[in-house]
């Protein structure tokens, strides 16, 4: 059978991530696609960078948007990052090309999301971002799809690995904020800018595309309250434990009278509540509906094995041909399911 011919833009963290797993897990990855997964092209700057996995055969782009014109190339992985420039520039490409579209970019779909989804409407190609929201954790299908049929009233979670490391490690090891910082950038956690994690930004771009898809409405980034963790002190920590509960960085969306409220900041969690104790670099995302109750999922939530393991779950349903109901707009949200007017629900 003929393999799908993946191009994967950026090769960093996640990008030679893909192409690990792909090359680690090609036959249970063929299995389940029903054909063979190959990366034929990639594009990052710097051509001559050591990155673990072999590029030897793949065709290199100096210029990222050169993937969606490869005729080579069927689907396009973007793992560049960034709101404006190469990846957008990318992303629309391959979207105008008709070519299927997986990206790990929540900074872009946060922002620019509702335009992009809605290109891909409009082409009828699918857009897919499993690896946007919590890593390794399916959140995205597990809100969209797996819950459709409740109404959801809350999405809440640990969406920053980075910052759950930094406050795991400040409370079990008594590490100084920047020293864990530090650590999180070279294990692969942070963000190219690493103030995206530590001031909420990261977490609120996340929180931003989960709630589009669990209330089914555009959300505006620009209207999510945002603080992050920098202010939050080793004594903080110690006095919170003193008292029963872990603080954590949390993204909360919650439907009220007065529409959907989204913010992020740190939170004082009662140790007995299942999220206090996710601790380290994993994610938890909790979806509260009101046929299915309270749902929790954990795992990683960063870094190029479960980042990785997102994407190719994406890349495996556009292979089957898998088109959830979902990749499109509703009214201009990043969702599609309904809108429904908030007098209804
Ligand atoms: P990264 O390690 O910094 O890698 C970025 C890659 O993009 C690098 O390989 C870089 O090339 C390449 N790049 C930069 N500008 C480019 C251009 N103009 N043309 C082609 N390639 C270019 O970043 P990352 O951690 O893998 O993150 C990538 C994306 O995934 C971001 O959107 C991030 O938010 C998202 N994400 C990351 C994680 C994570 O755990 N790290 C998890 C989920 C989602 P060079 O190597 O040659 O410099
Ligand atoms: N910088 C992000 C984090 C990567 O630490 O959660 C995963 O999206």
């Amino acid at each position: 059978t003929k393999p799908l011919a993946i191009g994967v833009a950026g090769l960093g963290t996640v990008g030679t991530g893909v192409l690990a797993l792909l090359r680690d897990n090609a036959e249970t990855v063929a299995a389940r696609a029903g054909r063979p997964i190959a990366v034929t092209a990639v594009s990052s700057r710097d051509r001559t960078k050591d990155r673990g996995v072999s590029l030897s055969g793949l065709r290199w782009y100096e210029d990222a948007t050169a993937l969606a014109a490869d005729p080579n190339v069927d689907v396009v992985v973007e793992t560049i990052g960034g709101t404006e420039g190469p990846a957008a520039d990318l992303v629309r490409a391959a979207l105008s090309a008709g070519k299927p579209v997986v990206t790990a970019n929540k900074a872009l779909l946060a922002v620019h999301g509702a335009e992009i989804a809605r290109l891909a409407d409009r082409k009828n190609v699918p857009l897919m971002f499993e690896a946007a929201v919590a890593g390794g954790i399916p959140a995205i299908k597990a809100v969209r799809e797996g819950l459709a049929a409740n109404d959801l009233s809350r999405v809440l979670g640990i969406l920053n690995g980075t910052c759950n490391y930094i406050l795991t490690q400040m409370r079990e090891r008594g590490r100084e904020f920047a020293e864990a910082l530090s650590e999180a950038q070279k294990l692969g956690y942070a963000e190219a800018d690493p103030t995206f994690d530590v001031d909420g930004i990261d977490a609120a771009h996340k929180l931003a595309i989960l709630a589009a898809l669990a209330f089914g409405r555009p959300v505006d980034f620009a209207s999510v309250h945002v603080e992050g963790i920098r202010s939050v002190s080793a004594l903080d920590i110690k006095l919170a434990e003193e008292l029963g509960y872990r603080i954590k960085l949390l993204g909360i969306a919650r439907r009220t009278d007065g529409g959907i409220e989204t913010r992020v900041h740190p939170c004082m969690v009662p140790v007995s509540h299942p999220i206090a104790r996710v601790d380290g670099v994993f994610n938890a995302v909790v979806a509260e509906g009101d046929f299915c109750g309270r749902v929790v999922l954990e795992g990683r939530g960063a870094g190029g094995g479960p980042t990785a393991s997102a994407i190719c779950a994406d890349l495996i349903d556009i292979a089957r041909n898998r088109r959830t109901p979902v990749w499109g707009v509703a009214d201009g949200a990043l969702s599609a399911l309904p809108s429904i007017p908030m007098e209804k629900r």
